[in-house]
């Protein structure tokens, strides 16, 4: 983990649980004046936990912050980069690639919103790219308008609801993109993988000529914090140790539902074994499906 936590208790408490969860912390930094980011989470019986976020140090992060040597590893996964640490998007890209890391990124609304062409520039280099469908929607924004829209979505298997994605697609004010030619048109910039989730209705992976879907797994749901980046980090771990996509959208499924049987983030994290002892073992766990790209 590359982080910036303060000098405080906070800052002693994640060293701790990183400790204890054999996470390695040599790259978390400290800032010398700024105070660690914290989450506040109000939970509740009968809905979704409000989360009050202060984001701290980590907001303080610069491209001076980004050692060479911390990114000689097999995958760097850039999740969501808050004010001043969103300038640093590119020049995180920049050091993956040159030491020949592979990229997953995950970025957040207010990040495509505010640095959307920086964002566009690094698509190229990005080899997998994860949206959420308000994420997406945003993205549409940053795409060329080449050759309309004729998709008329696509069928599925009478015993799977239909994602309500496929039938909406992607929009941004009067543009509408179908998911396939959302997905196309970032694979044409040279993204390699593109993931789409879209909440309990599932997810959508496309790389290279195909189309895949996984419908979410039933989960019991105490609170939706942490699912998202639950999934994307699962996806792509599974994919940067040589999984097929399909294999990575069913432990990315299954790992966000079991996070979401939890209030808090972390609780509900399922170990590599654990996940194969259960997709290997359970009937009944849905199916990817899959279409042409
Ligand atoms: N209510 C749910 N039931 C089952 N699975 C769910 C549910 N919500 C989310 N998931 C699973 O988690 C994945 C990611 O969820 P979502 O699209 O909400 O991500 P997100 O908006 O990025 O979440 P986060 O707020 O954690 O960043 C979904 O594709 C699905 O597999
Ligand atoms: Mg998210």
């Amino acid at each position: 983990m590359l982080v910036k936590l303060g000098h405080d208790r906070r800052a002693e408490q994640i060293l701790a649980c990183l400790d204890a969860a054999g996470i390695s912390h040599r790259w978390a930094l400290r800032d010398p004046t700024e105070p660690t980011g914290a989450s506040v989470l109000v939970s509740s019986h009968d809905r979704n936990a409000a989360v009050f976020t202060f984001r701290g140090a980590n907001t303080h992060l610069t491209s001076a912050d980004l050692p060479d040597e911390a990114f000689t590893v097999d995958l760097v996964y850039i999740a969501n980069l808050s004010n001043q640490a969103a300038h640093s998007f590119p020049a995180i890209i920049e050091k993956a690639q040159a030491a020949g890391a592979r990229v997953a990124a995950n970025p957040g609304i207010r990040q495509l919103h505010g640095h959307g062409e920086a964002f566009r520039a690094t698509l190229p280099r990005i080899d997998i790219l994860a949206l959420n469908r308000r994420e997406a929607d945003e993205v549409v924004s940053l795409l060329d308008r080449d050759g309309g829209d004729g998709d008329a979505g696509f069928d599925f298997p009478g015993n799977l609801e239909p994602s309500p994605l496929a039938a909406r697609g992607l929009r941004f004010e009067s543009r509408r993109m179908s998911v396939r030619s959302f997905c196309r048109a970032l694979i044409k910039r040279g993204v390699g993988t593109v993931v789409l989730t879209d909440g309990r209705d599932g997810a959508f992976a496309a790389t290279g000529d195909r189309l895949l879907y996984c419908p979410a797994f039933e989960a019991h749901v105490a609170g939706t914090a942490g699912a998202g980046d639950a999934f994307v980090s699962t996806f792509a771990a599974y994919l940067a140790d040589g999984d097929a996509a399909d294999m990575a959208l069913r432990a990315a499924s299954l790992n966000a539902a079991s996070v979401l049987g939890f209030v808090d983030t972390q609780t509900g994290l399922m170990r590599r074994q654990d996940i194969e002892m259960h997709l290997g073992g359970k009937k009944g766990t849905p199916n990817v499906i899959e279409w042409a790209l």
